[in-house]
């Protein structure tokens, strides 16, 4: 992306810079790939939907539950990286992928010394305008040399609309890759690569397969918050297709399936219902117990990290993982051709 506006970044008070790419996928393309899953069999909704205002709120309350391991494990491992990135001394752009409340590269930065957080341009990518704000807002108030460029975008489908220019170390936290089936992994993992240049990083953040009563207590915690996040899909789906989904008609499933070492994240319909779209003026009808999948959460074992970077024309550096190797950061850089 082209800098907007050069000046925004000469003064101390306009550090912060927003732009959002969203409108360029546009509302109807939105709306057709949520109803184009909604009328398949099985019948599914795209989990980047979960993220609105209240969704991304629900998300942040998942973090910090006793179940949900991943954010904590992963903060664990993040608290002693920045040395190790070796990443000081030059100009560098951290953009972030996916950062909702940027709490971990809040937490990366706070091992930066002042003097040298002034090098570094943060560029948080989100589909939700709300979080990119908020977080926005408060590095700023934290970090008062860094620079800030929040960009709302779908980062899937928008990777060639982020910065080009300078080395760039792209940080994709919290697993959130393991929300995408293969191909799309494939696909992203050849996007990025064909937009990173030689000396750019990237810092993959992988849940690793772990006991499944483990795995499954992080997605039925006992607060019920997840079942609530799932549900809120729904809200979210009623506001873009003005539909008349009744989230309480529907029960929170979540389960690891073995085979595909995947968590799974369904909605159980409770009874027969018809659903109305407003913006179409089309139905669909659900029976009693047909479920909507409405997430993947893949699981990594060490061979398939492996897969993942070279498999895609990116070299792991290095390897960075808890005492109980349940998460991995996975430092990688392109594969000059
Ligand atoms: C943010 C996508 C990584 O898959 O664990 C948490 C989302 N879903 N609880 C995950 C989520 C249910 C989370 N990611």
């Amino acid at each position: 992306m082209e800098d907007p506006d050069p000046d925004q970044h000469l003064t101390s008070e306009a550090k912060i810079h927003i732009t959002n790419l969203l409108p360029e996928i546009g509302k109807e393309a939105m709306q057709k790939e949520v109803l184009q899953g909604l009328q398949a069999r099985p019948r599914y909704i795209p989990s980047k939907y979960f993220y609105d205002k209240k969704g991304s709120a629900l998300f942040e309350e998942i973090t910090k539950l006793e179940e949900y391991y991943p954010t904590r494990t992963e903060k664990e491992i993040i608290a002693s990286l920045w040395d190790k990135l070796q990443l000081d001394g030059e100009d560098v752009q951290i953009i972030e992928l996916g950062s909702g409340d940027a709490s971990k590269i809040e937490l990366l930065l706070s091992q930066v010394p002042v003097e040298k957080q002034r090098h570094i341009h943060y560029i948080p990518v989100d589909i939700s305008e709300s979080s990119i704000k908020t977080a926005a807002a408060r590095l700023a108030r934290h970090f008062p040399g860094l620079r800030i460029t929040g960009i709302v975008a779908d980062f899937i489908h928008q990777l060639d609309s982020l910065p080009r220019e300078g080395k760039r170390c792209f940080c994709f936290f919290g697993s959130t890759i393991g929300n995408l089936d293969k191909n799309e992994i494939r696909h992203f993992m050849t996007m990025l690569k064909n937009t990173m240049h030689n000396g750019d990083y990237f810092l993959l953040g992988l849940d690793m397969v772990k006991p499944v009563d483990v795995l499954e207590r992080a997605y039925n915690d006992s607060k019920g918050v997840t079942a609530r996040f799932n549900r809120n899909i729904l809200n979210v789906t009623n506001d873009l297709l003005t539909a008349t989904f009744d989230p309480d008609a529907f029960s929170h499933v979540a389960f690891f399936n073995q085979s595909k070492q995947r968590i799974e994240m369904h909605l159980k319909a409770e009874k027969d219902m018809d659903v109305h779209f407003g913006f179409n003026g089309q139905k669909i009808r659900l029976t009693k117990g047909e479920t909507i999948h409405t997430e993947n959460s893949q699981k990594f074992d060490r061979k398939q990290v492996e897969k993942l970077a070279a498999g895609n024309g990116m070299r792991i550096k290095q390897q960075f993982t808890d005492p109980k190797g349940w998460f991995s950061l996975v430092y990688c850089c392109a594969d000059s051709p």
